[in-house]
């Protein structure tokens, strides 16, 4: 069995998900299913940026960068297209 990981939306009318580990989050967040609004996808446009609770990987070089001009001072700030879930997440909007 794989191992698996809750994404929950505090705040929002959405309810959780539950998905494989290791897998990148914008790939399991649709229209339906997700408070978040993907543009890219890639990260560079800024449209999936949110607040992350929890323990996941931090972010890389380009992401870094973007945050630092989206959400200078937010130190739990992602952009949700770029995350990989590696364990139990709350997703907030920003
Ligand atoms: S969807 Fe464009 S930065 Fe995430």
């Amino acid at each position: 069995m794989p191992e698996l990981c809750n994404i929950s939306f505090p705040g929002s009318d959405f309810a959780s998900i539950t998905l494989e580990c290791h897998k990148n989050l914008s790939e399991h967040l649709t229209i339906n299913n997700s408070p978040v609004l993907f543009g890219c996808r890639t990260g560079i446009c800024g449209t999936c940026l949110v607040e992350i609770i929890g323990d996941i990987p931090p972010s890389q070089p380009d992401e870094q960068e973007m945050l630092e001009t989206l959400a200078p001072n937010n130190p739990h700030a992602r952009l949700a297209c770029q995350i990989n879930v590696t364990g139990n997440v709350e997703i907030r909007k920003i």
